[in-house]
């Protein structure tokens, strides 16, 4: 056996870059005193330097990414029962966001080889409800922005673009994040850039930056001549301690995405012969920041745990079937588990006359088929050429001991 590969991790400091420039920043954020954003340096310099980098004219800080979809979904203010297009591939946090704001999540299905939604499973959800589309760049790559921000303006809908998992990556040029309405990231641990917890929202468009901005913070308006609370609203105010940890670790991103793409693309390269295992796409004219690395695999069910156990048992501790099933079945959405048993807002006063909302199964053949095909191998900055050639003699020998075992 292959001797067990020894990888950084973004759950420590292998996998980290957290060091002097962020103790620097939090002595001195402690120091001060001070550790509120509400007149606070960190965050607000935060918030400016990370429009300043993606070209638009407002970010704001919040508590999680989650926190982050949260408040974008707030700027577009649905009513009670609208209906926002979503993935059903994604993290949990980013479609409570929808709920918890009133609105029903309408899944589209994906691409099965990205795991992606395109402009063709969006349309096939729109109805006279849809309030909103998200469009989520899963892994860190792009999702086709073009035919889906065309759609978008067709019907008249506002699109917020799920970056959390994909800072820096571009699409024909411009960066994720700033095509649609409003971007959304997340500074989550394992995420390019981090302070353990965290979120910030972009926006070009002055209502939704402003409303966000409320939103986030009680819907206080700070700084107005009769400040009052105008709307329901919570506070996901991030901390100085966060933006402090925040601003260098913007000003490393680069340097981040560069080398994870760097060696994603390198493991591409020396996994192209195999005949089981295919590197994951990258959508035409776009570049791939690699949150992680998802192998599309040739098979399915035992085979595809095999090549896992195998892939894993050699030090990669990688994640057949991602998040295992769609959210549509993970029980909150399932069993409609909100508040007491209401089962609002899918139910309800708002709801009479309208179809109950159905997520039938037969209608996601691409998000069963790429769940049951992908294999995800977790990447990081840290990776050196060595780890990496590791890496693919690893996947090359599963493959093998696979086809060896009759499995295929
Ligand atoms: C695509 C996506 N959206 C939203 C979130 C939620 O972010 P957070 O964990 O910071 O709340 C995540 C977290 O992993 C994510 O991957």
């Amino acid at each position: 056996m292959t001797e067990k590969i020894e990888l950084p991790v973004d759950g420590d400091s292998t996998g980290r870059d957290l060091g002097t420039e962020e103790l620097a920043l939090l002595r001195e954020a402690i120091e001060s005193g001070h550790l509120t954003s509400t007149r606070g340096t960190f965050v607000p310099r935060l918030e400016e330097e990370l429009a300043k980098v993606f070209g638009v004219d407002r970010a704001i800080a919040c508590a999680s990414g989650s926190a982050a979809v949260h408040t974008a979904v707030a700027a577009v203010d649905p009513a009670p029962g609208d209906e926002i297009i979503t993935t059903p591939i994604t993290d949990m946090g980013a479609i409570t966001a929808i709920l918890l704001q009133g609105a029903i999540p309408i899944f589209a299905d994906v691409d099965p080889q990205s795991l992606n939604v395109t402009a063709e499973t969006i349309r096939a959800r729109i109805t006279k409800h849809t309030k909103a589309i998200i469009a989520t760049h899963l892994f860190g790559n792009p999702c086709d922005m073009d035919p889906i921000m065309a759609l978008a303006k067709e019907h008249g809908i506002p699109v917020i673009e799920d970056a959390a998992q994909a800072p820096l990556a571009t699409y024909k040029g411009r960066l994720i994040g700033s095509i649609g309405d409003i971007g959304c990231f997340s500074f989550q641990q394992s995420k390019h850039f981090t302070s353990g917890e965290g979120g910030i929202v972009l926006s070009n468009n002055e209502d939704y930056a402003r409303r966000m901005f409320l939103f986030v913070n009680k819907a206080w308006g700070y700084g107005d001549a009769k400040p009052d609370h105008y709307f329901l609203a919570p506070n996901y105010r991030m901390t100085e301690l966060q933006g402090a940890v925040l601003v260098p670790q913007l000003a490393k991103l680069p340097g981040v995405v560069e080398r994870r793409h760097k060696t994603a693309t390198l493991l591409s390269e020396l996994i192209a012969d195999l005949s089981h295992v295919e590197a994951p796409p990258v959508t035409p004219e776009s570049k791939h920041v690699y949150w992680r690395y998802p192998l599309r695999v040739k098979m399915e069910g035992e085979g595809l745990d095999r090549l896992a156990g195998y892939i894993r048992e050699r030090g990669v501790l990688c994640a057949p079937r991602y998040i295992q099933k769609p959210a549509f079945e993970c029980q909150v959405i399932r069993d409609r588990v909100t508040f007491a048993d209401s089962k609002w807002p899918w139910e309800g006063g708002h709801m009479a006359g309208r179809d109950p909302i159905v997520y039938d199964p037969k209608t996601f053949p691409g998000a069963y088929d790429g769940l049951a095909h992908v294999l995800v191998i977790p990447w990081n900055e840290f990776y050196t050429e060595e780890h990496v050639r590791a890496i693919a003699g690893v996947v090359r020998e599963a493959e093998q001991d696979l086809l060896q075992s009759g499995a295929v």
